[in-house]
């Protein structure tokens, strides 16, 4: 067919095919079954998985049907409550609810139900992805421990989306339609208010960030992402001359410098908390030798340095060159400490024990969400670190990688959960790995 396109325009992308049961928009009836990973539950009718937002394990619900494109199941939303699970409360967001924020998953439900639903969650991808028996003591003991601070106003760095007209807000779940928002209850007031108590015309998304003075930056990205300018606020008024300046953050004792809106835990208390839970696992003694992988602004790296003191180690490994900076000035007082900038992948890890020369004693990998896959725990694996320390944001990469490690003779010895991320799905786990023989 010719191409009827006028010159400099860009193609339509083509629909994806329905290869569902046509039953967008339809109604009907279900009783709502088990939690799955992704924020819905899962139910069934008419022999088909329905995937149900909204909705809570137990509950008789009415769905309404939000897409249907594939064979095997679709999604949908709980639009009426018949009969409510006693974990439901009314959501406190006003913008959350069916068709309308996606920012949140479980605004419905109170904090407690979520940190179950999140246990769950862990224990089937650790069983279903990660080869463990469903009758492990260490996930049939599992909480998903709070976090300081309740379920509201936790979020210190966020991404906001921008319409066409200069609006802000948030998206509709698997939608790029931006939802505006005066507010958002689960992101700390002066990031919110910098953000959404304005206009970005011609932005495609804004960043904010607030660091531990108050200090709020905010990033404006152009509409394919690109961070265009950069604006420092402190007590509502412009900083002058901060616009590339580090954010100050404070964690496990100390102080921390932070690229303005770059990587840091989102949740205020988090940092602490997990360093914590790594630093329990870790267990690093004198002398000792610590990879830090996917390493930020050296966040545990730095709080461990101390503990192996100046006869031991600690390499920082971090792709970004923003990060890597913010690094070396967290570590600058710590010579046993170093950052290398590099990809973490299996030749560059193998290329980097090389350089480094014997075996590690304890590794710490805190991944993106996609987790550090297969050839990098198998490489890890290799190493025949006494203790692996992997931090999680992603239960099903955790799962998938403690079964490439569980493959390469390594087996899981502790694990902690964390409600980083209250009102969503999300949940941070803390992992320790040793080798199949240790401690038996
Ligand atoms: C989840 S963050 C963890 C940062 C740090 N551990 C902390 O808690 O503040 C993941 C970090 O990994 C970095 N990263 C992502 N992919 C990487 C790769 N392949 N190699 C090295 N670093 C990577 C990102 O830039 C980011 O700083």
């Amino acid at each position: 067919m010719a191409d009827r396109r006028r010159p400099g325009t860009r193609p339509v992308r083509q629909a994806r095919p329905d290869r569902g049961g046509g039953w967008t928009g339809r109604e009907f009836e279900v009783t709502v079954g088990p939690v799955a990973h992704g924020g819905h539950c899962v139910a069934r009718h008419e022999g088909r998985v329905v995937f149900v937002r909204h909705a809570l394990p137990g509950e008789r619900v009415v769905v309404r049907v939000t897409e249907d494109r594939q064979p095997g199941y679709c999604r949908a939303d709980a639009v009426e409550v018949l009969e409510a699970s006693p974990d439901r409360v009314e959501r406190p967001c006003p913008y959350s609810g069916p068709g309308r924020c996606g920012g949140c998953d479980w605004q419905h439900v109170s904090w407690e139900g979520q940190r179950r639903l999140k246990a769950d969650v862990v224990r089937e991808q650790l069983t279903r992805l990660g080869g463990l028996d469903d009758g492990d003591p260490l996930l049939t003991g599992l909480d998903v421990e709070p976090l300081p601070g309740g379920p509201l106003r936790w979020r210190s760095r966020a991404r906001f989306a921008v319409d066409r007209t200069g609006a802000p807000g948030l998206r509709r779940h698997r939608s790029h339609d931006v939802v505006l928002l005066d507010d958002c209850p689960i992101t700390v007031e002066p990031a919110a208010q910098a953000v959404l108590a304005r206009r970005w015309p011609g932005a495609g998304a804004v960043d904010v960030a607030v660091d531990s003075a108050g200090t709020v930056t905010t990033t404006r990205l152009d509409r394919r992402g690109v961070p265009t300018s950069t604006r420092v606020l402190r007590a509502g008024e412009d900083v002058p001359g901060e616009a590339d300046g580090r954010a100050g953050r404070r964690a496990a004792g100390r102080d921390w410098e932070v690229e303005g809106t770059g990587f840091w835990q989102v949740h205020d208390s988090a940092a602490d908390a997990l360093v914590a839970a790594v630093a329990g696992a870790a267990a690093v003694r004198p002398g000792e030798s610590v990879l830090d992988l996917y390493a930020g602004a050296g966040l545990f790296g730095g709080a461990l340095a101390p503990a192996v003191g100046e006869s031991g180690r600690v390499v920082c490994v971090e792709s970004d060159a923003e990060a890597c900076a913010a690094a070396e000035a967290n570590l600058a007082g710590l010579p046993q400490a170093e950052v290398w900038q590099g990809e973490v992948d299996a030749e560059g890890l193998t290329g980097l024990l090389e350089e480094l020369g014997g075996t590690p004693d304890v590794v710490v990998l805190d991944p993106p969400r996609a987790g550090a896959g297969p050839a990098v725990s198998r490489v890890l694996a290799g190493t025949g670190a006494r203790a692996v320390v992997y931090v999680a944001c992603d239960p099903a990469s955790l799962g998938r990688d403690v079964a490439a490690f569980a493959a390469a003779g390594y087996r899981l010895a502790a694990l902690r959960a964390f409600d980083a991320f209250p009102m969503t799905a999300h949940v941070e786990c803390v992992a320790l790995l040793v080798p199949g023989d240790a401690g038996r």
